[in-house]
């Protein structure tokens, strides 16, 4: 089990896996580009740990234990002791690119540097560095603490040694890995985006009402939630970028990003994240 793990980004999932290593019993250094959001994606897991205790599934002992274990930068100087680093900053690959080059010349030696993307190539992330055979995808779900796959992306670069850790790392923080090759989408994504798009062109065309596509999901296929609130969970940005990045690689018509999904994302209807997505959150 590493014992220092550093999480880049302070968004959505940044704060889930923050709070999944936690609990595992790993020292956890968060970094946000600004000390104010670092210190607000610790108040977050404070309210999410209390509650938690609350509702009786932690105890009040292990509640505080958790959160001495975290501390929150914005100076990714302060990664450098970590045995390993998982990135989960906006979906961009030159973005990310960039991140892994500073990464590489901050964290010590042997570390691993690991990526939390849903469907961008690792193996771009891992040659931006010197230890390509130290770098893989450690993708969690959202929400990271409730969800229990991890998919271990292996680069063609990966070494066998940090696959092996990553699936380890994965395993003690309470979750099922599964090993899957650096392909856009992995198997996740790659099967679900296209259902995901097409509800949006169902919805556009007029063919049903959003609540009746997401209610005929549940009800017919007993998933546990509609695709429509799904999108909005996952944040309609990142799945226009897992989108466009699957059909990028694919250019199969069944991943061409839906066009009322592009409008939204230019209005800054984003789903949960900015309170109105396909549906509005800002009374819940
Ligand atoms: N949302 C999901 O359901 C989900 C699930 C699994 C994996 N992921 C992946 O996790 C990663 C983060 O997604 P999220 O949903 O947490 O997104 P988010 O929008 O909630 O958070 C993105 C984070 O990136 C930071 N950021 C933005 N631009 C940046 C830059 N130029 N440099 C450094 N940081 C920057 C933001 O400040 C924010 O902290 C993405 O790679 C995404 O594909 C998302």
């Amino acid at each position: 089990m590493a014992e220092r793990v550093g999480i880049v980004g302070s968004g959505i999932m940044g704060s889930g896996i923050a709070e999944v290593a936690a609990k595992a019993g790993s020292e956890v250094v968060l970094r946000s580009r600004s000390q104010n959001t670092a210190d607000a994606m610790v108040a977050g897991l404070e309210k999410s740990l209390a509650k938690q205790v609350e509702r009786g599934k932690l105890e009040d002992g292990a509640r505080a234990d958790i959160l001495g274990r975290v501390s929150a930068i914005s100076d990714l100087g302060g990664l450098a002791d970590c045995d390993l680093v998982i990135e989960s900053i906006v979906e961009d690959l030159p973005t990310k690119k960039h991140l892994f080059t500073e990464l590489d010349r901050i964290v010590k030696e042997g570390s691993i540097l690991a990526t939390n993307t849903s469907t961008l190539p690792v193996v771009e992330m891992a040659m931006e560095t010197g230890r390509p055979e130290r770098v893989c995808g450690i993708h969690f779900f959202n929400p990271a603490p409730m969800m229990p796959l991890v998919e271990v992306v292996r680069a063609i670069t990966s070494s066998d040694e940090t696959i092996a850790e990553a699936r380890a790392f994965a395993e003690a923080c309470g979750k099922n890995p599964v090993e899957v090759k650096d392909q856009a989408g992995f198997i996740v994504n790659a099967l679900l985006f296209p259902y995901l798009n097409n509800a949006v062109r169902l919805y556009d065309a007029g063919v049903a009402t959003k609540e009746d596509i997401d209610a005929a999901m549940q009800g017919g296929c007993n998933f546990p939630m509609g695709p429509l609130a799904l999108l909005d969970l996952v944040g309609l940005d990142t799945s226009l970028s897992i989108l466009e990045a699957l059909y990028a690689e694919f250019k199969d018509p069944n991943y061409a990003p839906a066009p009322l999904l592009r409008r939204m994302v230019s209005a800054e209807r984003l789903g949960r994240k900015s309170n109105l997505g396909f549906y509005d959150y800002s009374k819940k």
